[in-house]
């Protein structure tokens, strides 16, 4: 039996490449520039590779592209758009899991949770001393979400438990939030002068390309942490090593950089004021299979010219 001949990003997940087993033919990413291949009708994208319309063109037989995860930074979907071909994605249900994950590095900056566990584990540690490691205050504090779209909003409920003060800026205001839920919209300037923490949950877009950057980082308190479950592109990865540098902000907690991953021996990774995570916000077991799952779904139903389940372009 003839199955449809996919290109992917490999190696996948194994609970990927079970849900695929037996209904497509898996292909290595190797589209060289120049070659066309028609055997190919879909693409699956797994990590972020680069999907563009002279690669869709180098696959004329190309009937889906689907994607593990929500954003799509990686993929040109206007290109994708004029080709006809559907773009799937795997949104809301890794809306928790990167919430609870900003929040976790939220935590782990104001209350130095990595510095105090190296500490724990070293041979420094031979008597408690209530004056160390100092942190800051997490609850009653001001969060100030830029993007609150779906990850953003269950960010918001989460820091409503910590009894925070919550602001956020989006392009446009929302008039769709509970009354309860206290979220004041403010300019992108006032949020970022009157927060403790600045969470970055919106989508990369030209818009957003190093939304943060120097003139932003200036007007943040010294006091404030910068939280990224975004991408790294949002923020100017010079300036906010500089910032840090200089103290200028007290910590960033990182689940994302620009270039991912920095380069090893890159400035920032040796500054004791940043936490970094190698892109986990998506990253539990029962979210991943959800977003296997779909995205599988999406790719299938692509496959066989059907609607898919979730499409973004
Ligand atoms: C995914 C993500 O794990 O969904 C997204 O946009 O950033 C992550 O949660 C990632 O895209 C998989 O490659």
């Amino acid at each position: 039996m003839n199955l449809p001949c996919v290109i992917a990003d490999t190696p996948l997940a194994e609970n990927i490449d079970e849900l695929l087993e037996g209904k497509v033919e898996i292909l290595p990413w190797d589209t060289p520039a120049g070659s066309q291949d028609s055997s190919i009708e879909g693409i699956y994208t797994y990590g972020h590779v680069h999907v563009d319309g002279p690669l869709m063109d180098r696959l004329p037989g190309l009937k889906v592209i689907s994607n593990y995860g929500v954003g799509v930074d990686h993929i040109d979907l206007e290109a994708a758009r004029s080709r006809d071909i559907p773009v799937g994605n795997t949104p809301d249900v890794l809306n928790g899991a990167t919430a609870d994950m900003a929040m976790a590095l939220l935590l782990a900056a104001s209350r130095r949770l990595i510095e105090g566990d190296t500490f724990a584990r070293s041979p420094e540690f031979t008597y408690y001393d209530p004056g160390y490691m100092l942190g800051r205050e997490a609850h009653s504090s001001t969060i100030g979400i830029i993007g609150l779209g779906r990850i953003g909003l269950q960010i918001a409920r989460r820091a409503g438990g910590f009894d925070m003060t919550i602001l956020y800026h989006n392009r446009n205001e929302r008039t769709d939030l509970p009354g309860e839920m206290g979220a004041r919209y403010v300019s992108m300037d006032e949020l970022l002068g009157q927060s403790d923490y600045v969470i970055l949950s919106c989508p990369l877009t030209a818009d957003t390309e190093k939304l943060i950057g120097k003139r932003e980082l200036d007007l943040m308190k010294p006091t404030a942490t910068l939280v990224n479950v975004a991408r790294g592109g949002v923020v100017d990865t010079d300036a906010l090593t500089t910032a840090l540098a200089e103290r200028s902000i007290y910590h960033a907690a990182l689940d994302v950089t620009d270039p991912e991953p920095l380069p090893r021996d890159h400035p920032m990774l040796l500054l004791e004021n940043v936490t970094i995570a190698p892109h986990l916000g998506s990253a539990t077991e029962q979210t991943r299979q959800q977003m296997a799952e779909i995205s599988v779904e999406n790719l299938l139903l692509g496959l066989g010219g059907d609607p898919l389940r979730v499409r973004v372009a």
